[in-house]
C-alpha cells in the first residue's frame, strides 16, 4: 500500500477548509482547490483566524501554526491536484459538479490517488460510475465543525477495494479521527437519522407546536444535544440541508425524509443560515435573534 503525503482537497467551503485544516496540521502537505482567488482568500482567512484563535487560547503553539500554514496551499485550477495520493471533495452537493470535478482528474491523477467523497446524502456508486476508478473511490463524511468532530464514517460502496476502504481508514486515523465504516446507502449512518429529526423540527415549527427559541431550548436542555435543531440547521447550512433532503426523499421516497416548504421558501429568500447571515436566526446581531418567518 503506498504511503499517503499529498492530499488535494476540493472546495475550501464550511467543510472543504476544516479538512484542510485538519489535514495540514496532521502534518500532510494540503493543497485546496477553490472556484475562484476571492474564495481561495477566504477559505485561506477562516483557517487562519481559527489557528489565531487557538493561540490565544493557548492550545497551539506559533511553532505549530507555522507548520501548519506551511503545509497548505491554495489553487484555483483543479488540474493542479493531480499529484496528490487522495483527493477529498467537499464541493455544493450536486452529482454533475462533483462528477465533472472526477471526471477531470480521474485522465491526470495516477493510479494510485485515492477519491474520496464527503458527500452528506449522494452515494458514493453515483461517482464512482464516473470514473474509471471505482476500485479507489470511497466515501470520507466528515462532520462540521471538522476540527472539532471526532467523527469520520469511512464509506465502501460496491466497487471499493478493500485496500482502498483500508488506506482511507487509516488515513481518517492519522488525521485525528475516530472512523466507523458505514455502508453506501444515501445518509449513511448519520444522515440517516440526523436529517428527519431536522426536517421534523422545522415542520413542528410550521405546526405551531413552539417557537424556535422554544424548540432549539427543548432539546438543548431535555435532551443534552450542544445546539438545538434550529441553530443546528443554520449551523449545516439550509442551501445545503435542502439539497440532502431533495437528494434522500429522492432515493427513498419517504416523506420522513421530504423537505419542508418553509425549508424551501427560506432557500429562495436566500436565507441559508450562518454563512449567509441569516436562517432562522439573524447573525447581524449579537447575540443573534430568532428571525421573522411570516409564519
Ligand atoms: N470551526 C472550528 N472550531 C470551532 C467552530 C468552528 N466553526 N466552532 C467552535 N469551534 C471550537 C472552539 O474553538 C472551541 O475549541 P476549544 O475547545 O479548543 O477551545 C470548541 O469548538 C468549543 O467551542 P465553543 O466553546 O465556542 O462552543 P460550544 O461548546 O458550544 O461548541 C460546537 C461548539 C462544537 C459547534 C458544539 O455546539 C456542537 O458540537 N454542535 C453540534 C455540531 C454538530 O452536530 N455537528 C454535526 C452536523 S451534521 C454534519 O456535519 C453532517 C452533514 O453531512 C450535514
Ligand atoms: P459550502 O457551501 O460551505 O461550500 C461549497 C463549496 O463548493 C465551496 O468551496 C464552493 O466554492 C464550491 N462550489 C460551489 N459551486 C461550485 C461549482 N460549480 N464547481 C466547483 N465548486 C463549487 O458547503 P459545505 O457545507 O462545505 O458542503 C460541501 C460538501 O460537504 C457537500 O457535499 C455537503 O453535503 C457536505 N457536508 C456538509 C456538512 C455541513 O454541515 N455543512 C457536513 C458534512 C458534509
Amino acid at each position: 500500500m503506498s504511503e499517503i503525503k499529498n492530499v488535494g482537497v476540493l472546495g475550501g467551503g464550511l467543510m472543504g477548509a476544516g479538512i484542510a485544516q485538519v489535514a495540514a496540521a496532521s502534518g500532510f502537505t494540503t493543497r485546496v482547490r477553490e472556484v475562484s482567488d476571492a474564495y481561495a482568500q477566504k477559505a485561506r482567512g477562516g483557517i487562519e483566524k481559527r489557528l489565531a484563535g487557538a493561540i490565544e487560547k493557548g492550545k497551539l503553539t506559533a511553532a505549530q501554526r507555522d507548520a501548519t500554514l506551511a503545509n497548505l496551499s491554495y489553487t484555483t485550477a483543479v488540474s493542479d491536484l493531480k499529484d496528490c495520493d487522495i483527493v477529498i471533495e467537499a464541493v455544493v452537493e450536486e452529482l454533475d459538479v462533483k462528477n465533472a470535478m472526477w471526471k477531470e482528474l480521474d485522465a491526470l491523477c495516477p493510479p494510485r490517488t485515492i477519491f474520496a467523497s464527503n458527500t452528506s446524502s449522494l452515494t458514493i456508486a453515483a461517482m464512482a460510475a464516473a470514473t474509471t476508478r471505482g476500485d479507489r473511490m470511497v466515501g470520507l463524511h466528515f462532520f462540521n465543525p471538522v476540527p472539532v468532530m471526532k467523527l469520520v464514517e469511512v464509506v465502501k460502496t460496491v466497487t471499493t477495494s478493500s485496500e482502498t476502504f483500508t488506506r482511507a481508514f487509516e488515513f481518517a486515523k492519522k488525521l485525528g479521527k475516530e472512523p466507523i465504516a458505514a455502508k453506501d446507502n444515501s445518509g449513511f449512518v448519520v444522515n440517516l437519522l440526523l436529517v428527519p429529526y431536522l426536517i421534523d423540527a422545522i415542520n413542528a415549527l410550521e405546526h405551531g407546536v413552539a417557537s424556535v427559541a422554544d424548540i432549539d431550548k427543548g432539546m438543548q436542555l431535555g435532551t443534552g444535544y450542544p445546539m438545538g435543531p434550529f441553530t443546528l440547521l443554520d449551523f449545516v447550512g439550509l442551501d445545503t440541508t435542502y439539497k440532502i433532503a431533495e437528494i434522500m426523499f429522492d432515493e427513498y421516497r419517504e416523506k420522513r425524509y421530504a423537505p419542508p416548504p418553509l425549508l424551501k421558501r427560506m432557500v429562495m429568500a436566500g436565507m441559508f443560515g450562518r454563512k449567509s447571515g441569516k436562517g432562522f436566526y439573524d447573525y447581524a446581531v449579537d447575540p443573534p435573534r430568532v428571525s421573522e418567518l411570516g409564519l
